[in-house]
């Protein structure tokens, strides 16, 4: 709605002869809640009547932000289109926490699927570029799975600013998840200002679905250049999850590894959502060894030439303890997995959160700043217990570039969020960048590799 009230009034606009800057800046505007939608809301309840008072809402206040888009670029004012395109995101973002959080966030990558989204156009920072699995990235900051499941705006959240977008997860056959409401926004007296509770239960289209679009868009690669990488750069990433009613869940990641293998930058074998049951027992020593040993081998054979074969890993929970940890951390050097990424969503409550905050008793995972600390504590461990040899992705409650740093210095080669984008905007997306590239160069490191669990090295 918010997409189409900014379409109309760009078409409006483009009729009036300004058509250049302010469309971009209604496509940021009608986009931009595109984070915010996801995570916002929540309450999922409120009646039929109650909803299309939001959605009135949501329509005014998208038609409100284009106004002002028009008044701002029709009265003549300069300045770099890219700032006001994020602010006008900005803005739209919390509009969009008016709507039911599902709803709000099917729009959002419905707008960003169609170019909706704003684009990041100035140079990432020198200091930021890095190398992971050898593929050059401008910037190690990514969008985490879970905000496009199915594969349908991995481009726009790349020229967004993110170096790197993680699909899915993806399951083999379309399964529609856990019943709705099943996305909860918390609402905090006091408390963090940034929290969902999430029990999606792996609601996929499925690989045939996804696979086709990921074709469509290219991720095959071609003449000189790689699978899993658009056209303006960038690392496409594929997360693999089981069906819910799947007896033999090594089947499912091989029959992921084969539809999907050829179109993905890196795959990622998810056993830590906490909305399929049995799914986090696949941690456990042995059966995760079997797992990742048979994924490992279906992957050598989909892709047989190893300098094509997308890196291997593996998404853990935050909710393990120590000997779960040292087990997973030998089993994944033992295996020889590419890297690990840590964590998915909690299903503690931390600082009696689940007290404090209206929906934080509801059953599902928590993301966002409550398990920031969490999440980074079992970074750090599995830094330590693979000795700094295997590939972390930090993820988990990333709001800042602060944040972001934290996670690098306590071992993170790439970083990833989604819930303070839900909140916060696209917006979100260059500030993180800019912040954390002061901080590295505060502290004297040139590159952002050389930052890579630099805590342990300090003690
Ligand atoms: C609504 C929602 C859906 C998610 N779906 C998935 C998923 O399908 N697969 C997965 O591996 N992680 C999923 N996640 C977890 C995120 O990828 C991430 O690990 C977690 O939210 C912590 O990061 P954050 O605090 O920045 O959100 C989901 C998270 C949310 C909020």
């Amino acid at each position: 709605m918010a997409a189409a009230a900014g379409l109309a009034l760009a078409r409006a606009a483009g009729r009036l002869g300004a058509r250049g800057a302010l469309q971009r800046s209604l496509a940021g505007g009608a986009a931009a809640g595109a984070g915010a939608a996801s995570g916002g809301g929540g309450r999922g309840g409120g009646g039929a009547g109650a909803r299309w008072v939001r959605r009135g809402a949501l329509v005014a206040g998208g038609a409100a932000a284009g106004v002002g888009a028009l008044v701002w670029s029709v009265g003549g004012q300069e300045g770099p289109p890219v700032s006001l395109h994020f602010r006008l995101a900005g803005g739209a973002a919390g509009l969009l926490r008016l709507m039911d959080a599902e709803d709000a966030h099917t729009l959002s990558v419905w707008a960003a699927a169609r170019g909706l989204a704003p684009v990041h156009t100035e140079a990432d920072p020198p200091v930021l570029a890095c190398s992971p699995w050898g593929r050059r990235l401008t910037n190690p900051v990514g969008l985490a799975a879970g905000y496009d499941k199915g594969g349908e705006c991995p481009g726009a959240m790349l020229r967004m600013g993110f170096g790197l977008v993680e699909l899915g997860s993806v399951t083999p056959e379309p399964q529609p998840g856990n019943a709705r409401p099943r996305i909860f926004r918390l609402h905090c007296k006091g408390g963090p200002e940034i929290a969902v509770v999430n029990r999606c239960g792996f609601n996929s289209e499925g690989l045939a679905v996804v696979g086709e679009r990921l074709r469509a868009q290219g991720l095959e690669g071609g003449p000189g250049r790689p699978r899993g990488v658009l056209e303006g750069g960038g690392l496409v990433g594929v997360n693999l999850g089981k069906n819910k009613l799947s007896k033999d869940a090594l089947e499912d990641y091989r029959a992921g590894v084969r539809a999907l293998a050829p179109c993905a930058g890196y795959m990622v074998v998810n056993v830590s959502s906490p909305n399929t049951p049995g799914l986090r027992a696949l941690q456990g020593r042995r059966r995760l060894a079997h797992l990742l040993r048979g994924v490992k081998e279906e992957l050598a054979r989909a892709v047989p030439d190893p300098a094509e074969r997308p890196p291997l890993l593996v998404k853990v929970a935050p909710d393990l303890t120590q000997q779960e940890r040292r087990d997973i951390a030998t089993v994944a050097m033992s295996v020889g997995v590419d890297g690990m990424v840590v964590s998915n969503t909690t299903v503690g409550r931390p600082d009696g959160l689940a007290l404090v905050c209206a929906n934080g008793q509801e059953m599902g995972g928590l993301s966002g700043t409550p398990l920031m600390e969490p999440s980074t504590e079992c970074l750090r461990d599995m830094y330590r217990l693979t000795k700094g040899k295997l590939l972390l992705v930090g993820v988990g409650g990333i709001a800042s570039g602060e944040d972001a740093y934290r996670k690098i210095r306590a071992g993170a080669s790439l970083v990833q969020l989604y819930t303070a984008l839900a909140f916060k905007g696209p917006g979100l997306v260059p500030r993180i960048k800019r912040e954390l590239a002061e901080l590295l160069e505060r502290d004297g490191f040139s590159s952002v590799e050389q930052a890579v669990g630099a805590d342990h090295r300090q003690k």
